[in-house]
């Protein structure tokens, strides 16, 4: 196994879990909101034009991000496989990865779904912190670092994402969940899909998910 989707309402745990799977299969993680605020910050057009979607809590245009996370699927270091963290998150992006993998003999072996009612994930996010330094997440309710604004793992101060104020989270799921239940609809006609229960404490989600990709059933 070497391609695998992680799929998730925002806030859901994608970016907590991805490190597990990337350590277990030996892969890197591809980010497609890393990928996006690293543009953003950086000033580069992709990163203006994103930036205009993301603020407003809606999903980039298909035609813009599919040409960028592409681009990055295909770079050396994600050659032998891969975690998507955050794409596909349409159904037009989920069938250009397909063609995508599938002209290199390539397909996603897995799509791993962490699912958490919507309530749960808005009072989640409010209390989100993220390390500046390099994107380590923490939460200062169920997750929270050692020394109060601190990185454990590398000592950058931490900081909130602009878009984890409420009003911009709950437009982030009115608008992203729908074309998510297409994503989550997709990977279950192909057979890969497998859920996890999202509401758990976050060892037993990554057990969960260890479970998900060695498990041969469908869900
Ligand atoms: P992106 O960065 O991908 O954001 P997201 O999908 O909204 O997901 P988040 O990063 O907010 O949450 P997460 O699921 O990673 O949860 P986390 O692990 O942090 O995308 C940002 C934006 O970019 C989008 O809104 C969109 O505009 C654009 N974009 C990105 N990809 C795109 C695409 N493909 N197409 C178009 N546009 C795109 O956990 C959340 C919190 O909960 C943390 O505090 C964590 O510590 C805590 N937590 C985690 N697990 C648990 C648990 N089990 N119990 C309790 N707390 C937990």
């Amino acid at each position: 196994m070497s391609v695998v989707v992680l799929l998730g309402a925002p806030g859901a745990g994608k970016g907590t879990q991805a490190p597990v799977i990337a350590d277990h299969l030996g892969v890197p993680i591809l980010g497609s909101g890393d990928l996006l605020r690293a543009a953003v910050a950086a000033g580069t057009p992709l990163g203006r034009e994103a930036d205009t979607y993301m603020s407003r809590g809606q999903l980039v245009p298909d035609n813009t991000i599919v040409r960028v996370f592409l681009d990055r699927l295909e770079q050396p270091d994600a050659r032998n496989g891969a975690v998507l963290d955050g794409f596909p998150r349409t159904r037009v992006q989920a069938e250009a990865l397909d063609t995508e993998l599938g002209g290199a003999g390539r397909r996603v072996d897995r799509a791993v779904l962490i699912d958490v009612p919507t309530e749960e994930l808005i009072l989640r996010m409010a209390s989100r912190r993220i390390c500046s330094a390099n994107g380590h997440v923490y939460n200062l309710t169920s997750n929270p670092p050692l020394k109060a604004g601190i990185c454990d793992i590398d000592g950058a101060p931490l900081t909130q994402r602009e878009d984890d104020q409420e009003e911009t989270v709950r437009a982030r799921m009115s608008q992203q969940i729908p074309p998510l239940l297409d994503v989550i609809d997709h990977y279950r006609k192909t057979g890969v899909l497998r859920s996890v229960d999202g509401r758990l404490p976050i060892d037993d989600v990554s057990a969960g998910v260890i479970a998900a990709l060695d498990d041969g059933a469908p869900a």
